[in-house]
């Protein structure tokens, strides 16, 4: 079981994605549980303050520590074994490989869990992160208005890779990413579409086959839309071939 505690202004926004699809499944099967802690409620005075004008000056505000940190020390003690993430555009870019690890160590020792921290406004009092957060991640070089969308990518992403979540357990293994490489195209019928057709080598019925046409075209594939991904990996002999082929016939 993977255990997220979510630090947030908006609990029903991030709750949400336990509605829909493989990661409300997930959830119904008890593979992930999910806590949402409102900064809010720790807030003392009257008008449950959770931001503050920035020292120095500027616009915007800026999340107020006394709340948050109140609030992560609550998410600390309910989930002990958990390590606390900050989504911030400053963090380092979460890839599949990372997720692919977390997901391994839920496995390994059952108790791992992800408490998320989501900033609002300017951002979070820098002090919060010095003294609470363990580490930070940011889902891409883009600017969100709030954490939230953040710790849903990745409350998905993580949920996805957990034994079970997905019907069928070879899914996971076939996305792009999961072996370094994107994933191969896929058709359903029907066969002819506007005057395209399927390649007829998924007809054939011969897995092998297919199982290699699949192989080529993800090596073709990341070779033409993400380098990058090829640049980082030894090629076997095998998919070296592949790859080579895939180029003749796409002269
Ligand atoms: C408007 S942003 C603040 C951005 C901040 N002033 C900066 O430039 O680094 C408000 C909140 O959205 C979240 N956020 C924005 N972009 C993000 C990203 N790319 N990845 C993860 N979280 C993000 C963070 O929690 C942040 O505190």
């Amino acid at each position: 079981m993977m255990r997220f505690d979510i630090i947030t202004l908006f609990p029903e926004m991030v709750r949400s994605v336990t509605e829909y699809g493989v990661v409300s499944r997930a959830a119904e099967q008890g593979l992930i549980e999910l806590h949402c802690i409102n900064p809010r409620d720790y807030a003392m005075d009257n008008h449950r303050t959770v931001d503050d004008r920035p020292y120095g000056g500027g616009p915007g505000m800026v999340m107020k520590a006394d709340v948050l940190l109140s609030a992560v020390r609550a998410a600390r003690q309910q989930a002990s074994s958990s390590k606390v993430v900050y989504l911030s555009p400053q963090g380092q870019t979460v890839h599949q490989d990372m997720l692919k690890r977390m997901s391994g160590m839920v496995n390994a020792t059952d108790e791992a869990g992800l408490i998320l921290l989501c900033g609002r406004y300017e951002g979070i009092d820098e002090r919060v992160i010095q003294l609470e957060v363990d580490e930070e991640w940011s889902i891409g070089d883009y600017i969100l208005s709030g954490g939230e969308l953040g710790a849903m990518v990745l409350i998905d992403a993580l949920t996805r890779l957990l034994p079970g979540a997905l019907g069928h357990e070879q899914s996971a293994d076939q996305d792009s990413f999961s072996k370094g490489l994107l994933d191969c195209p896929h058709y359903t019928r029907p066969e002819e579409l506007e005057g395209l057709s399927i390649p007829t080598v998924l007809k054939s019925g011969d897995h092998v086959k297919i199982a290699q046409w699949r192989r080529m075209q993800a090596l073709g594939r990341t070779y033409a839309r993400r380098p990058d991904l090829l640049e980082k990996r030894e090629l076997s002999e095998q998919d070296k071939t592949l790859l080579e082929v895939f180029l003749r016939q796409h002269q």
